[in-house]
């Protein structure tokens, strides 16, 4: 079965939402098959956005993921990266579709309340760097 991986970022925990953001994605299709509420230390965290480290946001990507527990999942369905960044919706809330999460729940590029692996080499990555 296809996997990926997903996290509810600080934003999505501290305002309540994990449960329903678990919730989306199962009624989507997707079944729950590892997931851990944790704090990421800035090692983890700046490995996870490494294809960002030349960015001006950098820091403060780093700053914001680490400050307050994420929730992270491994995710199993069928075209699991493409589905369940379909339903995440675009990067920026501002361009994020209506009925997608971030359409739904986000309103700035910051905070946009859920990562998602974007091809199945990244999770597979992910996967082993957050469950281990
Ligand atoms: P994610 O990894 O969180 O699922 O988001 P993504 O693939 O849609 O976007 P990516 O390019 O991987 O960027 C990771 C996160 O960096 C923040 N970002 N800020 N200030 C900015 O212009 C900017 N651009 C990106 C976002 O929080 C994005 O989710
Ligand atoms: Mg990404």
């Amino acid at each position: 079965m296809d996997r990926t991986f997903v996290m509810v970022k600080p934003d999505g925990v501290a305002r309540g939402l994990t449960a329903h953001i678990v919730s989306r994605f199962e009624e989507k299709g997707f079944k729950l098959a590892a997931a851990k509420l944790m704090q990421l230390d800035r090692m983890v965290a700046e490995e996870h956005y490494d294809h960002l480290r030349s960015k001006v946001f950098f820091d403060e990507l780093v700053d914001f993921i680490t400050s307050g527990p994420v929730f992270a999942m491994v995710l199993e369905g069928k075209d699991a990266v493409k589905n369940a960044r379909s339903l995440i919706g675009a990067t920026n809330p501002s361009d994020a579709l209506p009925g997608t999460i971030r359409g739904d729940y986000a309103i700035d590029v910051a905070s946009n309340i859920v990562h998602g692996s974007d091809s199945e080499d990244n999770a597979e990555r992910e996967i082993s760097l957050y469950f281990h």
